[in-house]
């Protein structure tokens, strides 16, 4: 049965709406369009209901964050390089208050130094990095458990 408390925001930052320009050695050259569609699909087999937003904007990445507690249960988060260093992206996800899991495409352990930094980092269920498009359906099969949509393995 499909619990009303299902929405899922998945979030991209900085430099998500050119995914398919950058390396794909380390992003896999897929479009937004192409990744938001799958993880659209994978929402959906467990019972989640996706809203999608980019932004180039980080004062515009807050202002949702502020209104994800009325548009969603939960958040998928991908903040590109604002992980690294946005404390005003890591003080909206506080405010957002809803359980939130950080994704990267990439292995941001194994880059460089500076990467390994998360200001997430206490403010996230759980960071999952370096499996690709993959980590998104990890993001939200622990998402689907959290809210209890009774599709998660
Ligand atoms: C990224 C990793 C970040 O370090 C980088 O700045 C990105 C993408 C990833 O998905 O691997 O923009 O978040």
């Amino acid at each position: 049965m499909t619990s009303t408390h299902n929405r899922v925001a998945v979030l991209h930052g900085v430099n998500f709406d050119v995914l398919e320009r950058r390396d794909p050695a380390l992003y896999g050259g897929l479009s937004l369009y192409e990744l938001e569609a799958r993880i659209g699909r994978w929402a959906r087999e467990l019972g989640l209901e996706p809203i999608f937003f980019q932004t180039n904007a980080e004062g515009e990445l807050c202002e949702y964050l502020h209104r994800v507690p009325e548009l969603a249960d939960a958040a998928v988060l991908n903040a590109g390089a604002w992980t690294h260093y946005s404390r005003a992206v890591a003080d909206a996800v506080a405010v957002a208050a809803v359980p939130t899991v950080e994704v990267h495409l990439s292995d941001v352990e194994s880059r460089e130094e500076w990467r390994r930094l998360s200001v997430f980092e206490g403010l996230v269920l759980a960071k999952i990095a370096g499996r690709g498009p993959d980590g998104y359906r990890e993001a939200l099969e622990l998402l689907a458990g959290e809210l209890g949509t009774g599709a998660s393995r």
